[in-house]
């Protein structure tokens, strides 16, 4: 284990994003309604993207030509390495498609592989353009709530069973899974994808939270050639280096006719023109990133266990278990027996911090709130006496 001390990279570095076209600084008064608070929410980390890669940007900058981009073999090669070294996971080029995002991709999996009026299931809660997009896309919102004990999620798969119908074409799987930190173990994986298989239903797996895990992640397609067979993986180095602003994202499937199929969609919706510094950036965090998500992922679990103590040592009633995956702790307001306005509105009045609200999730969000932990450990403790001087003084 890497202790702090000993890392490379500074996490304890003040940065500004503030005036920067930043959604999640910038985007306060529209998305809250108030400009004044402690931005905790979007899934973007307030730590500067490693030298490795901003070097590779400035070069690029510096030649200042800004055209067209297009795919190049060491992109490829970079993701290729670092789905094998990383999840031991083997891909070839010809299962990679390279496209500006991983929700664009997830519409387009919509549209790829369902037709109007078809079903869709989600499970929430769960990040809210996976489900907004099935009702986009005017294919029909089937939910499958995940089952919860004691902060604890797992998938309910009879109930599942019980929603599946001829017109269920999609399964949208969020793996690992925001909000609730699931690294769904190969034994859920094996089962979810069994009952897919026997009813001829594809999988799109969203796996752009997959490095920042803190237990043994299994991408879905890696386990079996049946599996693989329904599977289309969503993924991108957009969360885990904090690039998500450069629109650079890329589906996999082992399946030609499954990935020819999306192509399709994706040439149609123009999805698959990527952004000029997305290449660069994507290409030099996958080749050169492997230390920096071994020393980020040490960081936030600090931050993370931080938390965890600074809410219990305060006798909080608010209350999350630590996450197996991301930077996002689902905080649970259940035990302070308030009304989920009054929590939301305390929350944005009183403590002056803005967090997601967990019915954005899904109505299963009752009650919770989305806190982003990945900034300074500074920042954080003045946030979370921030949120607590509203509730304790119930
Ligand atoms: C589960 C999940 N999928 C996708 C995204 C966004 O992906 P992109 O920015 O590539 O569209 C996020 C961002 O928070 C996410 O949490």
């Amino acid at each position: 284990m890497i202790g702090v001390l000993d890392m490379i990279y500074n996490f304890d570095e003040k940065i500004n994003r503030k005036g920067t076209n930043s959604a999640k600084y910038d985007g306060l008064k529209r998305y809250f309604g108030y400009e004044d608070l402690n931005p905790l929410w979007v899934a973007d980390m307030d730590f500067k993207t490693p030298k490795f890669i901003n070097d590779e940007i400035i070069k690029a900058a510096e030649n200042s030509v800004y055209g067209y981009s297009i795919d190049d073999e060491q992109t490829y090669n970079a993701i290729i390495a670092w789905q094998k070294n990383r999840h031991n996971w083997q891909i070839e080029q010809k299962d990679i498609y390279m496209i500006n995002g991983v929700v664009p991709a997830y519409s387009a999996c919509i549209e790829a592989f369902s037709d109007i009026e078809d079903e869709i299931i989600v499970q929430t809660p769960v990040y809210p353009p996976l489900f907004k997009s099935v009702k986009a896309n005017n294919r029909k919102l089937i939910i499958n709530k995940l089952k919860e004990k004691d902060g604890y999620y797992t998938m309910d798969l009879d109930d599942l069973k019980s929603k599946i119908s001829k017109k269920t074409k999609i399964l949208c799987l969020c793996s690992p899974h925001n909000p609730v930190g699931r690294v769904w173990s190969k034994i859920e994986l094996e089962e979810l994808a069994t009952i897919c298989i026997e009813n001829d239903i594809t999988i799109v797996s969203d796996e752009i939270h997959s490095d920042i895990t803190f237990k043994k992640f299994t991408p879905l397609a890696s386990i079996s050639k049946k599996i693989a067979d329904i599977t289309i993986t969503l993924n991108s180095a957009g969360k885990t280096f904090n690039i998500a602003g450069l629109n650079c994202a890329y589906a996999i499937s082992k399946n030609i006719n499954i990935l020819d199929k999306f192509k399709l969609v994706a040439q149609k919706r123009e999805i698959n023109s990527v952004n000029f510094f997305g290449y660069i950036s994507t290409k030099a965090a996958y080749q050169n990133g492997a230390e920096y998500v071994d020393e980020l992922k040490e960081y936030l679990k600090e931050n993370m266990k931080f938390t965890k103590d600074y809410l219990l040592k305060n006798c909080s009633d608010i209350d999350f278990l630590l996450p197996e995956a991301t930077y996002l702790l689902w905080l649970n307001f259940r035990k302070t027996s308030l009304p989920h306005d009054e929590i939301k509105n305390k929350l944005l009045r009183e403590s002056k911090v803005a967090l997601n609200d967990g019915r954005s999730f899904g109505s299963n969000g009752d009650s919770y709130f989305r806190l982003n932990v990945a900034l300074r450990k500074d920042a954080l403790e003045v946030a979370l006496a921030d949120i607590l001087r509203a509730f304790n003084s119930n």
